[in-house]
């Protein structure tokens, strides 16, 4: 018997990472110890508060029952009062803020209660290809916006006017940006609230990455007038070191998260409790925990920064976020060939920057999720593998 998946899965391919992850445990179980600096998957663990809020909580039986879509009232005070004391956002908890499984499952969530044939979309190159992705699998058109160094990775946004945006219906952004860390300011957020406005645009700013590496997380709903314009993702998958928790939230103006949670509800059902107990916990980090995070971060950084300059890549210092994003040298066609040659010479995998978008052809991203030492060694690797000793 044979039975084809829907003609809409043409429109997608398998994610990157799960082919590339592939070819590496093959390599592996060759015999070949591959270094991966390719995924964001942070390393560290959660603040002991956390785990212990989660082992706790699951210890009573009465904490397993299936749960409310719209997550707990504690958890929805504790993101809020988040947004208020990490970016001066005033929400309302019972209908402003939608805890998530993940920020990831919301970009499919907005894309879902938003989109569809006929609609077009506007994403970001180079930028996360869920976008794209589930914007495609609505049925939307697709419109990249090509971003440059030049531009210091934001938006022409009087160049995007001159298009016809007429069908355009929403638009993605993402700051601190992925994957080339950089930050938008708040005249940018202005001029996005008044393009918005302009072209009747839903914006939905992905804000994963605020707080690494970064001395001024701001939100776009912070910005006067955003809320009429905007929602905004957040999560706890690296800023508070959770990604295999997958707890991520929206927030915004009730009349826009409203559908977000019609379609949600009718995806899964709600969230494990000591889950959601032990994310409540995690929202009380404070300084401290982010000042440590980002001490182990920046130390990490210097060491990707050495084996960029071994490697004869142009990087900025001053970026955000748990990757480094750095121009490959002239010699390279593209950020590919430099990632598999030094897969195949050094064993170490580097994220080639194509697999964001045309626009990340001529770079590569390093990810700051692993010990010092295994930066330490593929530094050893590069060096040998170009004959540097
Ligand atoms: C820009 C961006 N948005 C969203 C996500 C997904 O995060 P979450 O773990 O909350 O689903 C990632 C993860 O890599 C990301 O880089």
């Amino acid at each position: 018997m044979t039975v084809s998946p829907a003609s809409r899965m043409n429109l997608v391919q398998e994610y990157y990472f799960s082919t590339k992850l592939k070819q590496i445990a093959e390599m592996r179980a060759s015999g070949i110890d591959v270094l991966n600096l390719g995924i964001g998957s942070p390393d560290l663990p959660p603040s002991a508060d956390t785990i212990s809020a989660l082992s706790e909580s699951a210890l009573n039986p009465k904490n397993h029952a299936y749960q409310s879509y719209v997550g707990i009232p504690a958890l929805r005070e504790a993101m809020a009062d988040f947004y208020q004391t990490a970016y001066g956002v005033a929400l309302n908890p019972v209908n402003e803020v939608l805890p998530l499984i993940g920020s990831k499952e919301g970009v499919m969530h907005i894309s879902m209660a938003y989109l569809e044939a006929g609609d077009e979309v506007l994403v970001p190159n180079p930028g996360y290809p869920t976008y794209r992705a589930a914007s495609l699998l609505t049925g939307a058109t697709v419109v990249n916006y090509d971003l440059s160094e030049a531009n210091g990775w934001l938006p022409d946004l009087k160049e995007l006017a001159k298009k016809d945006l007429s069908k355009v219906k929403l638009m993605w952004v993402n700051y601190p940006h992925m994957p080339t860390g950089a930050k938008a300011n708040k005249g940018f957020f202005e001029e996005l609230r008044d393009f918005a406005l302009t072209h009747n645009i839903l914006i939905v700013n992905d804000n994963p990455y605020s707080f690494i590496l970064n001395d001024d997380p701001q939100s776009i709903l912070s910005v006067e007038g955003m809320k009429e314009v905007a929602l905004e993702l957040n999560s706890l998958s690296k800023s508070h070191n959770m990604a295999g928790w997958r707890v991520g939230m929206v927030m915004g103006k009730a009349e826009f998260i409203n559908p977000v949670l019609r379609f949600k509800s009718n995806m899964d059902s709600g969230m494990f409790l000591p889950l959601q107990m032990a994310a409540v916990q995690a929202l009380k980090n404070d300084k401290t925990w982010f000042d440590e995070l980002n001490r182990v971060y920046r130390e990490r950084q210097q060491k990707v920064f050495e084996m960029m300059d071994l490697l004869d890549c142009q990087y900025d210092k001053n970026q955000s976020g748990m990757f480094v994003w750095a121009k490959i040298p002239s010699n390279y066609k593209s950020g590919y060939e430099l990632s598999d040659e030094i897969l195949e010479k050094a064993a170490v995998f580097i994220t080639p920057g194509g697999i964001f978008g045309t626009a990340g052809d001529g770079y590569i991203r390093t990810s700051l999720c692993a010990e010092i030492s295994l930066f330490e060694e593929s530094i050893l690797r590069i060096r040998k593998a170009l004959g540097i000793c």
